[in-house]
């Protein structure tokens, strides 16, 4: 054996490792207010901090070690202060934003605290069902995506269907499948208020949410249904069916896909958003691509297997996207050229 590369290897296990753990710091810093607090970027010691945000001076303190050591805060030995970079601030205190990078804190122990379960599925089959995840990973996915769908979705992503904004713009009709606690059809119904739109979602939980979230902002243009698409009726057709961050977690994406194609207009599209990620593991050999695997295992496949899914996984990749949609009966697969870090976009035709 090369004792370099087991030195290389352990220390590279110790990285994971770290990584792990300032995820678990920073879920404290975001759900105790520790980085809203040091967004001014002042240079504060634990002590003020602590007396800032209420907390227990000696977990501030030793919160504020742990995240200076893992780098997202900067500390000064002389002062004994610690300080948030206004960089770092854009990442970590910026909820509502794109650039918001929380809902990642949320999801990595709402997921890991499922690892038991996870163990048992690997042994006797089957999944840990929807319903059997907090509340902390319904925030994190709306953290993850929420921001992108109220900063870019109906102005910069659309950009690329001229003329299914035009017919929402006049009136229209858009259904988002999978619509989560309803941030893109709240979007939606904001940029195109002629037109009318609905959100479907089998998650009682986020429908519930949606509903309080549309009610609050008054959108009567605006509707949530508790259900699969098979609930909506096929007449009158829609111009346009979003399914963000949805398709790799159904059950029977197939008929699912066929399904929505049936409730298409003749000009209609599907605007398909999917993690970005590539097609063999070697394109996913990069943080993103473990991120997703990760999620892929404690969320996504497992949730697809214990509903007697196929388990595609966060990773699906482009070409099984598009193979699965064209299966469906989409006659034409577009590939969007939308730039994002995180995400890759489809519109399936005819
Ligand atoms: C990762 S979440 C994405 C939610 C939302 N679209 C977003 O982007 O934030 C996947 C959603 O798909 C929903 N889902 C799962 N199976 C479904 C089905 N058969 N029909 C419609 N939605 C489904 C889940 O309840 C969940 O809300």
């Amino acid at each position: 054996m090369d004792k370099d590369r087991i030195k290389d290897f352990a220390e590279r296990v110790y990285r994971d490792m770290a990584g792990a753990m300032a995820i678990g710091m920073a879920y404290l810093g975001e759900k105790t207010g520790l980085f809203r607090a040091l967004a001014d970027g002042a240079a504060v010691s634990a002590a003020a901090l602590a007396e800032r945000t209420g907390l227990v001076p000696r977990y501030v303190e030793e919160w504020c070690a742990g995240m200076a050591a893992a780098g997202w805060l900067e500390h000064d030995e002389a002062t004994g202060s610690f300080r948030l970079p206004a960089e770092h601030a854009f990442l970590l205190a910026s909820e509502g934003t794109d650039h918001f990078m929380g809902g990642l804190f949320l999801a990595g122990p709402s997921l890991l605290a499922l690892a038991p379960r996870l163990v048992q599925a690997f042994r006797e089959g089957g999944g840990i069902p929807p319903e059997a995840f907090d509340a902390d990973w319904l925030l994190a996915v709306d953290l993850m995506n929420g921001g992108a769908y109220r900063e870019r979705l109906a102005s910069y992503w659309l950009a690329q269907l001229p003329e299914v904004r035009a017919r929402l713009e006049a009136s229209g009709r858009a259904l988002d499948v999978g619509c989560g606690v309803g941030e893109a059809a709240m979007a939606l119904a904001r940029a195109f208020p002629r037109a009318a739109i609905l959100g479907v979602d089998p998650d009682g939980r986020a429908i519930g949410r949606a509903r309080a979230a549309a009610t609050g902002a008054g959108l009567a243009n605006l509707a949530f249904l508790e259900g699969t698409i098979e609930a909506v009726p096929c007449e009158p057709p829609f111009d346009l069916v979003l399914l963000l961050d949805c398709l790799h977690d159904l059950a029977a994406p197939e008929a699912t896909l066929a399904a929505i194609r049936a409730r298409l207009a003749p000009e209609g599209v599907l605007f398909v958003m999917e993690p970005r990620a590539g097609d063999r593991i070697a394109d996913n050999a990069n943080p993103l691509g473990v991120t997703y695997y990760g999620f892929s295992l404690f969320h996504c496949t497992t949730q697809s297997l214990a509903r007697g899914g196929p388990g595609l996984g966060t990773c699906a990749g482009p070409a099984r996207i598009t193979e699965l949609l064209r299966r469906a009966g989409f006659a034409e697969v577009e590939p969007l050229t939308i730039k994002s870090f995180t995400n890759m976009f489809f519109a399936a035709r005819g």
